[in-house]
Order: C-alpha cells, then structure tokens, then sequence
C-alpha cells in the first residue's frame, strides 16, 4: 500500500509518499517539505493570506517531486491523502483540491486527513505502538492532551483555554526581540540563562482538569521585562530560562493529571506520545522522560521532521484510514475546525 500525502494547513507545504510494510509500521520513499518561514517572518507570524498564495505557488512541483523521488507515478499509487483541516482555511482548499484532482485523475480513493489525526497516529509509522496511548500534542496552533484510543477514536483530557504552547514561545520571543519562530530562539537564548531569576507563575498548576492556559504567563514574562528594561543579552537569556522553565513545570504537571485522567477514563496506557513542533524543545523532551521514567512508561517522540508539520505524517494517517476502508468522497470539505473529540465542545479560543 502506497499512500501520497499533502499538507498545506498552516505555513508548511509538504508531500510524501509513505508505504505500508508488510510487517507494520511505514516506509518514508519521498518527504518534500517546503518552509513559508522567510515570507513570515518579517511579521513576526503567520499571515493567513500570504500563506495560501505560498500554497498555490509551489504545491504542484511538491508533489511532482515526491513522486519522482519516490519513483512512482501518479496511477502507482494506492490512494491520495490530503489534510481537509483544522487550519487556516486558503491553505487547506489548496491541498483538498490538489489531492481531490488526482484522485479524480488517477481514480484512486481520496482520504481527507485531519491534520491532528495524522500528529496523533504518525508515532506508529516509526515503531510498533498498540491503542491506547497518551498523546501531548503541542504546536504553534494546538495543546491538547489526548487518549487516543484507535483511529477516529480519541477523548480530548485536556486543551488550553488560551494561547499554544508554541504561540506562547512565539509570542514571547516576539517581545524580547528575538527571531521568529520563538521556539528555537528562545530554546537557544534559555541555554545560557538562569531559569530562577525570575518568579513567574505556573497557570492551572494543581488544577484537577489537565487544560492549560499560558497567556498570563506570557504577560508576566512581559511585565518582568519592562521592569527591568533595557535588556541586555543576559537578561533576555534569564528571561528565556524562566519562561521555559515556567513551561517545563506546567507541561509536568499537567501531563500527570492527564495520565490520572486516562486511567480513569480509558485504563491501561501503552506509552506517551509527544507531537507537534513543541516536541523539539530539549527541556521538554527532558521533562517528558522524567515523567515517563516515574510513570514506567515508555515515550514515544518521533524525530523532529515528523513533529512538525510533514507530508509523511498525512500519508501515514491515510494509510491508517485506508486499511480500514475510510475513505472520503470527492464532496467532503475543507474544515478550518475539526475537533479530534467531537465530545467536546470547541475550545474556548475557538481552536480546533
Ligand atoms: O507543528 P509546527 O511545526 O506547526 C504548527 O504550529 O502546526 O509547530 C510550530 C511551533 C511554533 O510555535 C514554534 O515556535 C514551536 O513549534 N517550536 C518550538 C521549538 N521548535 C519549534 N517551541 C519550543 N521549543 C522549540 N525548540
Ligand atoms: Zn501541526
């Protein structure tokens, strides 16, 4: 089984090719992804239409490339994957409608992905990892904490009730001075910083649901820096090492409470996923290991290319769908929202 996956939601164009192996797990034959980074980063995030242009411009050559690289033609494949959401909407149509128009060409099956899905379920495209396990997912647009117990079956434990954890990075990078995006900015400047200088709060620490909520976070650390303005190079280093410890802290904290809650609620766990670009942070990681070493479970985190947002992870999460015969018309729509739990409500900030 041969899968093509295309993934416009936010500001990554990519397309992949990912093959089913007999013995499970996924074979990567084509991984193109092309960064909108530069175009946005004069404005410090992503603008919606900028990107949907970007899309458009490039999305063609990214899927002939994939194809070539993974020496396959078009009417070789076994169905065609496209992420139908959550995301910024321009980009999303853009993908849908790539996809749709080769699976209307070729007459394979179409399979609208939803982005969060295919975060969720690409940790078993690397490794053998049975249902259910815990799922941090942490990007620039999502934070949630997730059972997910089977494809199309997932119960949201938690979300935030405010900004993402990598918005919050973004965010506070932004007010520091430092590049765009924040993460890795404030990763690198957190490496030389002293993370006890400041006091800055832990929000919903203690809380015995597992949402998150950073924005007060974010103000503290700006309120910390006008206090003590014009910073200089250490102080935005201690700034930094505050902030991410502050994160490290509630992230700890939260995930116990999720893993309190999954038991309840769902029972044994086989391991703890962590996805989304967040998952690149080293003192995150670090800090999911400790909680993995205390909970005697295993942490899955894939590498880095497939936390951020890939065309594997898409193609991955068709073929997951594809096995099991879930396929999609060629009427289905874009959704900018797309709850993984339709339980829930929508998140507060009306993010997926
Ligand atoms: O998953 P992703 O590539 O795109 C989506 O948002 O869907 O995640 C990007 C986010 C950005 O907010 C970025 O600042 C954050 O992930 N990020 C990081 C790090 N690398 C990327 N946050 C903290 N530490 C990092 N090293
Ligand atoms: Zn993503």
């Amino acid at each position: 089984m041969r899968v093509l996956g295309i993934e416009t939601t936010c500001d990554e164009t990519a397309a992949a090719v990912v093959r089913l192996r007999p013995e499970g797990g996924g074979e990567i034959l084509a991984d193109e992804v092309m960064s909108q980074i530069a175009a946005h980063a004069p404005f410090g995030g992503v603008v919606p239409e900028i990107a949907a242009r970007a899309h458009v411009e490039i999305v063609d050559a990214l899927v002939a490339r994939a194809l070539r690289r993974a020496n396959l033609r078009a009417r070789d494949l076994d169905g065609v994957a496209a992420a139908a959401g959550p995301g910024l909407i321009g980009g999303v149509v853009v993908g849908l409608m790539t996809g749709k128009g080769i699976a209307l060409a070729t007459g394979k099956p179409l399979i609208a992905v939803n982005h969060l899905e295919a975060h969720a379920l690409v940790a078993r495209l690397t490794r053998p990892l049975p249902f259910p396990y815990l799922l941090l997912l942490a990007s620039g647009g999502h934070t949630q904490i997730l059972a997910v117990k089977g494809v199309g079956d997932y119960d949201r434990l938690g979300t935030t009730v405010d900004d993402a954890i990598g918005e919050a990075f973004d965010k506070t990078a932004k007010l520091l001075g430092l590049s765009y995006p924040g993460g890795p900015a404030v990763e690198a400047a957190a490496k030389d910083g002293d993370p006890t200088r400041f006091a800055l709060p832990r929000p919903m620490l203690g809380r015995p649901n597992a949402d998150f909520s950073l924005s007060g976070l974010k103000t503290a650390t700006r309120i910390a820096a006008q206090a003590i303005a014009p910073l200089k190079a250490h102080d935005v280093a201690d700034l930094c090492a505050s902030f991410q410890a502050a994160v490290v802290d509630v992230i700890e904290d939260r995930m116990r409470v999720g893993l309190r809650l999954f038991r309840q609620r769902v029972g044994v766990a086989h391991g703890v996923v962590v996805a989304g670009g967040v998952a690149a942070n080293g003192a995150i990681r670090e800090a999911l290991a400790r909680f993995c070493a205390q909970a005697g479970l295993p942490l899955v985190a894939p590498p880095i290319s497939l936390c951020t947002d890939n065309g594997a992870m898409i193609a991955w999460a068709g073929i997951e769908r594809l096995r099991r015969g879930l396929v999609d018309d060629l009427s289905v729509a874009a959704r900018p929202r797309w709850p993984l739990d339709p339980k829930v409500e929508r998140a507060p900030h009306g993010k997926a």
